[in-house]
């Protein structure tokens, strides 16, 4: 990689069959791309031709500018001063890491449907500088947190302004995208709840002293440095006090690097969301453990029984939902696994993926190479090892299908900055349920799926592995929309270093 550089200079421009050039607008680049495109979404691939270079006269716009109204008061304003800790966890032992006013995780946001949220981040003292990115919020492209591509680092004495209107309602979390495979480990994340408006709601601010209601609670998963197994930065047994017969609404957030098992007894349950998105008709489950992949997010609901409680299992430490002092078994993870490609009922989508402006292929693998001059078996991307990955290139408007497969040995929990993508196919089985809404996808080794979305947020995007030891070692690359640039810098003297 060069010393200091630009993302835009970062990979091969693919359009995946769509149109390279923004003259004459994104808009009319959009309304061409429907001409002599129109794979099936399961075996579209992109032609040859779909490397070609934007025409040197498109108009541009900087990601900086793609802001909501910056004259709107906000609604909901929280600031957060990150900080370097010895013991970033009082009751645990110490460990070098961070804390969010004071402690970790950071307080959890909360905020309504249509509010407009503003968090003042300032970095008291991380020398390596701090960013906030909204993981799963498709904000504005300016507000996304991503050091050297949306924003510079927050260096210490410094701060920055993340203003977004809550468009979408769920469970998403907040971290920070400044050397994030330490800094999330470390501690520099925390939950955020968006809630319909006129949904329920803790206390009377933005930021909630406790993060349960009685119909809510957030169940905020972390394994710290030297193996500290936390519910919301307590290790072992957690409490969501709630009433017999009451249904609670648990939040999980799995912030780690690896696959979060969650199970529930002794009662049964419903999967009410996957990132953020509800799912249609949920079915009652039992018996099965739920899979949230790194970076991902589930809601599950649980009936407290008449008498005693339930509880929400996770392999080292767990939540009992249920009155003060009531009691709930513990049970080992059952084997059966619950399978969102055919839960729930279908549903239309609001767009059709079946004629896709844009096909991409995102193949993982791994090759022997060089990434910084250093030797080594690195991850691929398309058969290339990073900065050779593609730049995957569309214009707004554009319904984009891309397939994911996984030859590389591992399992790879892939994000997508800024979209939602909805679940077509896996390995050749077309999705059945409701639609599979998802910001965060397990992909095995082995795996195939064909996912689809509507580019409909401008702006240059991560598209990263959420194992972030993997990002850092070049398992990243972007989607970026024709005619956005960036002033921003990665590398050398800038400072920033996203992954
Ligand atoms: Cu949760 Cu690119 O991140
Ligand atoms: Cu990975």
């Amino acid at each position: 990689m060069p010393d200091l550089y630009s993302v835009e200079e970062m990979g091969v421009h693919d359009f995946g069959g769509g149109p390279g050039a923004a003259a004459g607008g994104l808009a009319a680049a959009a309304a061409g791309a429907h001409a002599g495109h129109g794979g099936t979404p399961a075996s579209a691939a992109a032609p040859a031709s779909s490397v070609v270079e934007p025409a040197a006269a498109a108009a541009t716009t900087s990601v900086a500018d793609l802001v909501d109204d910056p004259q709107r008061p906000a609604d909901v304003r929280v600031e957060l001063v990150a900080r370097v800790s010895g013991r970033p966890l009082p009751d645990s032992a110490p460990f070098a890491g961070y804390t969010l006013n004071g402690s970790t995780p950071g307080p959890t946001i909360r905020a309504r449907l249509g509010q407009l949220v503003e968090v003042v981040l300032e970095n008291a003292d991380v020398p390596d500088g701090v960013t906030l990115h909204w993981h799963g919020v498709d904000v504005p492209g300016a507000m996304d947190g991503v050091a050297g591509v949306t924003q510079d680092a927050v260096m210490p004495g410094g701060s920055f302004a993340y203003r977004f209107v809550v468009r979408q309602t769920g469970t998403f979390w907040y971290h920070s995208h400044q050397v994030s495979h330490s800094q999330v480990v470390g501690g520099l994340f925390g939950a955020l709840v968006l809630e319909p408006a006129g949904g329920p709601r803790t206390g009377g601010g933005g930021v909630s002293a406790s993060p349960v209601t009685e119909t809510d609670a957030v169940l905020l998963s972390h394994l710290y440095p030297g193996g500290v197994a936390t519910i919301d930065g307590v290790e072992g047994e957690s409490r969501a006090p709630a009433p017999p017969g009451s249904s609670v609404r648990v939040r999980v957030v799995n912030t780690d690097n690896m696959t979060l098992p969650v199970w529930v007894a002794p009662a049964p349950f419903r999967v009410l969301a996957i990132d953020g998105s509800d799912v249609v008709e949920p079915g009652e489950l039992q018996d099965v453990r739920v899979v949230v992949p790194a970076g991902g997010r589930v809601d599950l609901e649980v009936v407290v029984p008449a008498s005693g409680a339930v509880r929400v299992q996770l392999p080292a430490a767990s939540l009992v939902v249920g009155p003060d002092g009531s009691a709930a078994p513990t049970v080992p993870a059952p084997t059966g696994e619950f399978d969102p490609l055919s839960y729930g009922a279908p549903a239309p989508l609001p767009f059709d993926a079946s004629h896709p402006d844009r096909a991409f292929r995102y193949d993982i693998g791994r090759l022997p190479g060089f990434l910084n001059g250093m030797p080594g078996f690195w991850w691929s991307i398309n058969g290339q090892i990073i900065p050779h990955v593609p730049m995957y290139m569309v214009a707004e408007g554009d319904v984009v299908v891309m397939t994911v497969t996984n030859a590389s040995g591992d399992y790879h929990p892939m994000h997508l900055h800024g979209h939602h993508a909805v679940v077509l196919a896996r390995n050749g089985e077309a999705a059945t349920g409701s639609p599979w809404w998802i910001d965060s996808l397990g992909v095995a080794q082995g795996d195939e799926y064909v996912i689809a979305f509507v580019a409909d947020n401008p702006g240059i995007w991560m598209d990263h592995c959420h194992n972030l030891p993997h990002a850092a070692e070049g398992l990243m690359t972007h989607l970026a929309y024709i005619g956005v640039t960036t002033p921003y810098r990665l590398g050398g003297a800038s400072g920033n270093e996203p992954e």
